[in-house]
């Protein structure tokens, strides 16, 4: 487990994050640990940012258990009652080629709990990426969607990626909005009236 103290957070890196309203946010805290990153939310919530890894497995099976029907048919766009266990190995088996994905690791709790994840799938051929991000509910609003988001943006610019994409139900306001505050635009899906595809070029 990695200890966070006081002391680590002296020479904070703030992430690139689209502004706040002063009132309800202050910007996400990041700075650099051997594990990953480490992450302090405005109201004092500490977090390792890291890369996933195959041993998430377990954490990504009791955060997908955590989720509302909403949540996850928000996620992946359709009713599941539960994540087969191959599903989850193969979200935590990543091929670094062609994903990415980042999680937000609950260090605090035994055992470490998973409370967010956002990832890439990048098509060579029209070198673009598709995204999804997750954020758990109870640690949603203090801006960790956003910081998984720029982290996906960063991570297709560092890959030359040219555009950055996703499918978000039309009932996903708190996704629209996000994704509208950091800049993508939205489109409606032909023939899907339930279904945007927003994107942002790169
Ligand atoms: C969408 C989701 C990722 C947002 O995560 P989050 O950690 O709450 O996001 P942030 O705290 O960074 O919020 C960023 C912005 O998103 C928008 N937003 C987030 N939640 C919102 C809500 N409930 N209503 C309206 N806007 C909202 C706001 O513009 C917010 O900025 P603001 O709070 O300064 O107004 C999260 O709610 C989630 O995981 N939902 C379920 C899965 C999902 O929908 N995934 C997207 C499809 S791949």
């Amino acid at each position: 487990m990695t200890t966070t103290t006081a002391r680590d957070f002296d020479n904070y890196r703030y992430a690139e994050l689209p502004a706040r309203t002063r009132e309800r946010f202050a910007p996400v805290s990041v700075s650099s640990t051997p594990r990953g990153e480490a992450v302090r939310t405005a109201d004092g919530r500490e977090l390792t940012l890291r890369t996933i890894e195959p041993g998430d497995v377990t954490a990504v099976q009791r955060c997908f258990k955590r989720l509302s029907p909403q949540d996850v048919r928000r996620r992946f766009l359709h009713a599941m009652s539960e994540l087969p266990i191959s599903m989850a190995q193969r979200l935590c088996r990543i091929d670094p080629e062609v994903e990415a994905a980042f999680v937000l690791i609950d260090e605090t709790v035994k055992p470490a709990e998973l409370r967010g994840v956002g990832r890439i799938f990048v098509d060579v051929a029209s070198n673009t990426a598709e995204f999804s991000v997750l954020v758990e509910l109870e640690w949603t609003r203090i801006g960790l969607g956003a910081l998984l988001m720029q982290r996906l943006v960063d991570e297709c610019r560092r890959r030359g990626v040219s555009e950055l994409w996703g499918y978000v139900l039309m009932e996903n306001r708190p996704m629209l909005e996000l994704c509208k505050e950091l800049g993508f635009v939205a489109k409606m899906v032909p023939g899907e009236a339930s279904l945007a595809q927003i994107s942002l070029k790169l």
